[in-house]
């Protein structure tokens, strides 16, 4: 896409705190910055290549406004019949679903996600549920994770048993629409199938069916949502590389982490809601970048390891370090200018010193109070932040915010020259729970891992 003049998104970076002028040697000159942002030219275009290509359709997704009606349409079946959505799936099949109902639900209808096989919240997650009230969906891309298999097999005994074979009416799937056990299963039990693109990546899939079905079902606004992803995707290409949120990220990241040895980007929202966004954006960084080979198979073992941390709660548990531990950091905020609702703080025992100077404000107030300390103190003590700012937390500012992110990891692998949308660490993880689990086709890895594990000596 050229250059042209497109509005100015909703979310904002603001970058100060990384600056040489306020860091000092943690930070960078704006010449600096300007200079890396320009250079990043070539590798945007790669991306856009690979893009227009086909290649990955974390992109193009957004205007397949078909495919967006149909999980509307889908979702509000499921609706009808249900108030609780049972969704099992794992990784980038969960946790774009959880951000977004964190993030914007309203509780009317809720999600029960089992993304994990721990057997004792499994059990807890379904006793808690009436399955006259429920509906499933099963969402996974490649149709056979262990832990989404394992769940569905559990949810379907149990559906079944409680309500008959009318239970099936209750169920989706989310999976490749061409293959998979997941697509074979749905039709012989005759259930609703939704397509997950085979060109979009389990942890670049929420805006397709994995994160709509789910999102529609809670009531959120999926146009608002996707129309705020488009108009981000409409400023990272069309605005020029120093003046673009997603370059601009991307490339600060990039030079932390290469140029500043910050190996570590903790990401820290002041705002609750916001949390199981972080922890999304945190799977989307972390499998994308984490890679032991570049793209011409040299041995290069990259990656910034993401991590999570709550304003203002964490201030009192992780800040301490972040302040004073090894400079191998950059905090990134995530900060809102205006809440949903707000509150008083009533003016009570205002003779008392602790108590007198909060009275008459508000907790939003003190909320913002806390960031700016925060973020005053990792720069008095030379360490690099920025901030993501939202004006509100919206469909729409929140679908920007997600494109913004994927474009920003996709472009964070052009500037490491490495593949950012394969994960073959997770697949060996995954091949070695087959093998243990006695999947046909795994047996000599299975007989491999049994000698290893027979010669663990070193426990003590
Ligand atoms: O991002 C990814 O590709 C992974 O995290 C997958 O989402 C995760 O492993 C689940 O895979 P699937 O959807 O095939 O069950």
């Amino acid at each position: 896409m050229a250059a042209r003049a497109v509005a100015p998104p909703l979310v904002r970076l603001d970058f100060t705190g990384c600056l040489r002028e306020r860091v000092g040697a943690a930070g960078f000159t704006r010449a600096q910055l300007q200079r890396a942002c320009r250079a990043a030219r070539p590798r945007l275009k790669r991306l856009r290549a690979a893009l227009d290509s086909g290649r990955y359709g974390f992109d193009a997704i957004l205007d397949d406004r078909g495919t967006a009606e149909a999980c509307q349409r889908e979702a509000r079946r499921l609706a009808r019949l249900a108030d609780t959505l049972v969704v099992d799936g794992i990784g980038g099949s969960a946790l774009g679903a959880l951000a977004l109902e964190s993030a914007l639900s309203s509780g009317r209808r809720r999600l029960a996600i089992l993304d994990n096989v721990d057997p004792e919240i499994v059990h807890q997650r379904l006793a808690g549920l009436d399955p006259a009230r429920a509906a499933v969906v099963a969402i996974t891309k490649s149709g056979s994770t262990a832990e989404t298999m394992a769940n569905l097999l559990v949810v379907l005994e149990w559906m079944e048993q409680a309500l008959g074979p009318a239970h099936l009416r209750r169920w989706s799937a989310v999976t490749d629409p061409e293959k998979g056990d997941l697509l074979a299963l749905a039709g012989r039990l005759g259930i609703a199938t939704l397509p997950v693109p085979p060109n979009v990546g389990g942890r670049f899939s929420v805006l397709t069916a994995v994160g709509l079905v789910p999102a529609a079902f809670l009531g959120l606004d999926v146009d608002a949502l996707l129309a705020g992803a488009r108009a981000m995707r409409a400023h990272c290409w069309g605005t020029p590389p120093e003046r673009n949120v997603g370059v601009v990220g991307a490339v600060l990241l990039h030079q932390l982490a290469t140029r500043r040895g910050r190996s570590i980007q903790v990401l820290m929202p002041y705002a609750q809601r916001l949390l199981a966004l972080a922890d999304w954006y945190r799977q989307l960084w972390a499998e994308s970048l984490g890679k032991r080979h570049d793209r011409r198979g040299r041995v290069v073992e990259t990656g910034q390891t993401p991590v999570t941390a709550l304003g203002a709660t964490d201030q009192h548990s992780q800040v301490q370090l972040y302040v004073e531990g090894p400079h191998d950091k950059v905090v990134t905020f995530l900060e809102v200018e205006a809440f949903r609702k707000d509150v008083r703080i009533p003016r009570l025992h205002g003779d008392l010193a602790s108590l007198g100077y909060l009275g008459g404000s508000t907790l939003g107030r003190l909320l913002k109070a806390e960031k700016i300390g925060t973020e005053m103190a990792l720069t008095a003590a030379g360490r690099p932040s920025f901030t993501y700012r939202l004006p509100r937390v919206s469909a729409h500012v929140l679908g920007q915010l997600i494109y913004l992110f994927e474009f920003q990891t996709a472009l964070s692998g052009e500037l490491y020259g490495i593949d950012a949308f394969d994960q073959p660490g997770v697949e060996a993880g995954k091949a070695a729970a087959y093998a243990l689990m006695g999947r046909a086709g795994y047996e000599k890895q299975a007989a491999r891992l049994r000698r290893e594990l027979s010669r663990r000596r070193a426990v003590v």
